[in-house]
């Protein structure tokens, strides 16, 4: 009995040796564990009929059968080894970075055109000495219109086709409340360039229902036309070309008095006349002029101490006339293909 459990022990060790050689993964390792060394396994099988022994038969079928716990024991561990060092390496290679590719280009942002021109135009009046300041887009009435006087029903209004909000507010038709707003915190001397987003319905090709302005002013004591014109054609002559030709036309605008707007000749007939500039050889860049009285006085200055220039551009007209754009409907729609040339 005791040989015999012996020799089983000797060939149930020799058999799960070889069916664990022949594992190929870890989950048929985890079934032949249960089936050799489990509760219910064949060795559990073989330590109950130990029971059954006794005296030296006991000890001699004993010890066989341990060393057949530890030989089944090794083997298991030892394949498991192999096993696992071979997952990680299918693991490694299937995880391998190939640190030789060349990289992926991530798309580079840019400014759009119009923050480009912006900052062009704002630029030329820092370096004279201006400051920047900004006001709300939504604004009321009073500082859109009336202290730029506007008087109420004045046909002017009508100018700039308005949005109007609930609650007595609008969207602003141009930059100069900035004006107001600047002049109501500030004391003379002033030099201020705003620019922003402005509202008007409209819309054409080169009209647009939002568009961008920049506003300029200059207030201090003795100023006058010469001082504005000084300013602008310097400007002019940066923005397009040191030698481009200005000119200046009487115009109206409440706010100013005298009202002028100015002209440059066309940039792209070079002033002998084109479909652009309507065969004129001029093109309209902005309007300006001398901060009239009542603008001073609705902000508390004393006109007769005080006097100053204004003037205010449409960036997207000077923008399309730098590039030669014909459609200003394109700064607005975000092709990549157009905004990639700037
Ligand atoms: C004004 O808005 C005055 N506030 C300018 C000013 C300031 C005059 C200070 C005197 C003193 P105007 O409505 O002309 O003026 O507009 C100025 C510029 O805005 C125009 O020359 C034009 O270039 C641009 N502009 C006007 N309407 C549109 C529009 N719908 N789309 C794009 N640009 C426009």
């Amino acid at each position: 009995m005791s040989e015999s459990l012996v020799d089983q022990s000797r060939a149930l060790a020799a058999e799960a040796s070889d069916a664990v050689g022949k594992a190929d993964s870890l989950a048929a390792i985890e079934s032949l564990r249960v089936l050799y060394l489990g509760k219910k396994g064949r060795l559990a099988e073989m330590f109950r009929r130990l029971a059954e022994l006794t005296g030296s038969e006991k000890s001699l079928a004993g010890s066989a059968v341990n060393t057949a716990k530890r030989e089944i024991e090794e083997a298991i561990r030892s394949r498991e080894e192999v096993l696992e060092a071979q997952a990680r390496d299918a693991r490694l290679s299937s995880e391998t970075v190939d640190v030789s590719l060349p990289g992926r280009q991530p798309l580079r942002g840019r400014l759009h055109p119009i923050t480009q021109v912006m900052d062009e135009i704002v630029g030329v009046f820092s370096a004279l000495g201006f400051a920047v300041a900004e006001g709300p887009e939504v604004e009321t009435d009073r500082y859109n219109f009336e202290a730029l006087n506007f008087p109420l029903d004045h046909p002017a209004r009508d100018m700039q086709d308005t949005f109007f909000l609930p609650g007595g507010l609008l969207l602003r038709t141009h930059t100069s409340p900035v004006q107001v707003r600047v002049m109501e915190r500030l004391k003379p001397p002033i030099r201020i360039v705003a620019p922003g987003k402005v509202y008007r319905r409209d819309a054409d090709v080169t009209h647009a229902p939002m568009f961008h302005q920049v506003e300029g002013f200059l207030v201090d004591r003795e100023v006058s036309f010469a001082d504005l014109k000084g300013v602008l054609s310097l400007f002019a002559r940066t923005v397009f070309s040191p030698d481009v030709r200005v000119r200046f036309r009487p115009s109206f605008f409440p706010f100013v008095e005298p009202g002028a707007e100015m002209d440059i000749g066309c940039v792209l007939c070079g002033g002998k006349g084109c479909r652009v500039c309507g065969g004129s050889g001029w093109l309209e860049i902005l309007g300006a002029g001398l901060i009239h009285p009542n603008v001073f006085r609705a902000v508390g200055y004393d006109p007769e101490e005080t006097s100053g220039f204004a003037f205010g551009m449409g960036v997207e007209r000077i923008a399309m006339l730098r590039y030669g754009i014909d459609d200003i409907r394109l700064f607005a729609e975000n092709d990549l293909r157009f905004l990639h040339q700037f």
